[in-house]
């Protein structure tokens, strides 16, 4: 396979985790480090400080429909460790920094941190985490995104960055995000998408599946590829940017869709969570097979 570029990143393989899944802690990230048929890693997202997440049970998978809830509320150990790994091992192949402002002071703050640090090559930004209560997204009001796109792209000067996307169901806000999107020149690459926002469902004793925020979450899994795809062909043919795509990938048929759609590179989640590591060799050979 030929190498890929996804912003100022080579990967040898174009499949990697997505942020969120067995990359909170350091021994996790070296797993995926030192995996065989990982082309990056990219951290779980990070705030200024660490934080515990949202109270358990906050993940849920239904092995029948193949889908998963979560609100994890961002268990994090906080960017600066996540700095401190990608410095003691960024060699073979890409470290991702995955940075999750939860407000316009920590973006500064964040931003300003790892604007000057050469180890942070285009980190991944996510505007689009569902699970803190009382936080809207980021991503879906557009004058703050850009307002945040604005600031970044300030305090980075000729760094590039990524963005981590929601799902957009609205063609004329996404074209708007578009826009936004390709005013800035050193946004890179953008990767669509974060899992499906206010999904619920309730177990067989029809109580709520997770315990956080009254039992909504983010929605991944097999059920959400057709948005998935929906967002990259958008995406791919409305922007220049490289994109990475995210969501629903199970089989090795998946990744060559996402690609079809315009991804050069693609995350897995939810079959990462369900499979452990060994997932990326099956899904290697199904791709390349
Ligand atoms: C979490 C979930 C997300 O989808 C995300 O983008 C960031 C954080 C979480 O709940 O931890």
């Amino acid at each position: 396979m030929e190498p890929v570029t996804i912003g100022r990143h080579v990967l040898t393989l174009p499949i990697y985790n997505a942020s969120g899944v067995h990359c909170t802690e350091k021994g996790q990230l070296d797993e995926l480090y030192h995996c065989k048929y990982t082309g990056a890693v990219v951290t779980k997202s990070s705030t200024v400080y660490a934080r515990e997440g949202n109270p358990k049970p906050r993940y849920y998978f239904d092995a029948h429909r193949s889908y998963s809830i979560n609100s994890s509320g961002l268990p994090n150990i906080g960017m600066n460790k996540y700095v401190e790994w990608i410095c003691e091992t960024r060699r073979i192949k890409p470290c991702i920094l995955s940075v999750a402002p939860l407000s316009l002071d920590d973006l500064k703050h964040q931003i300003t941190a790892v604007a000057d640090n050469v180890a942070i090559i285009d980190p991944e930004i996510n505007l689009s985490c569902p699970n803190i209560v009382g936080r809207p997204q980021v991503a879906y009001d557009i004058p703050i995104f850009e307002e945040y796109n604005r600031i970044i792209a300030e305090r980075f000067g000729e760094k590039g960055y990524g963005l981590k996307l929601p799902p957009y169901f609205d063609t004329t806000i996404s074209d708007n995000v578009c826009d936004v999107i390709n005013a800035i020149n050193t946004n890179s690459y953008i990767t669509c998408i974060n899992s499906v926002p206010n999904a619920f469902d309730l177990c067989d004793e029809l109580v709520p599946t997770i315990a956080p925020n009254s039992g909504f979450g983010g929605l991944g899994g097999r059920c959400i590829l057709p948005i998935a795809l929906s967002n990259v062909r958008r995406f791919a043919s409305s922007t220049k940017k490289d994109i990475v795509g995210c969501g629903g990938i199970t089989q090795g048929g998946d990744i060559k869709k996402h690609f079809a759609c315009g991804a050069k590179a693609v995350q897995i989640g939810t079959s990462l969570y369900e499979n452990g590591i060994n997932d990326f060799r099956r899904l290697c050979d199904e791709f390349v097979g």
